[in-house]
């Protein structure tokens, strides 16, 4: 991939535009709709940044292929090329309700292999981003290499969903670890467990652009991040995933069935 300091910069400056569009829209009517259930909405908002991206991106590389959770890119098959994939809003559900704790995320793909990934935590200014090979960082520090950490000495977050689900496995998964944590946001918590905060996320079904940034800034810092049944991440459909310490890794694949989460 050429450019990639150029894209870099234009990367963080277009998110930190779209960030001032979101902060200026809580001072005018949201307008919000179900997708398929009461916990699963789209605003005006997740539509406009995703157009904003759009636009910005097809205009600066218009050779590259973009992928977005509303409309964009829907049809696409494949990953040859470069593939951009863009979460306008993860954590809409918080973004309506808290004003807070929502991430716009950007990863960029080469033949299917993550270069560049960007969470951009909106209302804490904290931008996570992670060029492949070069390492991760927050707000322009280096991300440590994570300790590894076992499950018994480490916080974890477990998706609502599982929770909601009254998955057995996933309550025994968290009284085994120090404590649970939920945030609402995939890119959140999956920057938390990247900066030692977190030992381990889980969550039964991330769409492609719930994982793309993330999962680049993860591995870049010595974590695994792969589905619960153990297979690499396959970025054109759902997938079950576990980002984790390599130990703990281990030790949720060897002692709880995740594999039917
Ligand atoms: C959602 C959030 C949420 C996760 C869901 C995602 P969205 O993304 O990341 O935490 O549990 O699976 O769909 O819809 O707010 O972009
Ligand atoms: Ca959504
Ligand atoms: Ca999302
Ligand atoms: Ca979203």
């Amino acid at each position: 991939m050429d450019r990639i300091e150029k894209r870099d910069g234009l990367i963080k400056m277009w998110m930190r535009e779209a960030a001032g569009l979101l902060k200026a829209s809580f001072h005018e009517k949201l307008e919000i709709q179900e997708k398929t259930s009461r916990t699963d909405l789209v605003t005006n908002m997740d539509k406009t940044i995703e157009l904003f991206l759009y636009e910005k991106i097809s205009a600066a590389f218009p050779d590259e292929r973009i992928m977005g959770e509303e409309t964009i890119g829907h049809d696409i098959t494949d990953l040859k090329g470069i593939v951009w994939i863009v979460d306008p809003i993860d954590g809409t559900l918080n973004f309506i309700k808290q004003q807070s704790n929502f991430a716009i995320m950007i990863g960029v793909y080469e033949n299917g292999e993550g270069r560049l990934g960007y969470i951009y935590d909106v209302m804490h200014d904290e931008m996570f981003w992670a060029i492949k090979g070069k390492g991760a960082f927050c707000n322009g520090k280096r991300l440590k290499k994570i300790e590894d950490i076992p499950l018994a000495e480490g916080l974890v977050a477990i998706s609502h969903r599982l929770i909601a689900a009254d998955e057995d496995e996933a309550r025994k998964i968290g009284k085994a670890s120090s404590g649970l944590r939920m945030v609402g946001s995939a890119g959140l918590e999956t920057a938390l467990v990247a900066s030692g905060k977190l030992v381990a996320y889980i969550a039964p079904s991330l769409a492609p652009w719930d994982i793309a940034a993330g999962k680049i800034i993860a591995e870049e810092v010595g974590l695994v991040y792969r589905q619960l049944n153990g297979q690499s991440i396959n970025l054109l459909k759902n997938n079950a995933v576990i980002v984790a310490t390599p130990f703990t890794y281990q030790e949720i694949m060897a002692n709880f069935s995740v594999g039917q989460l």
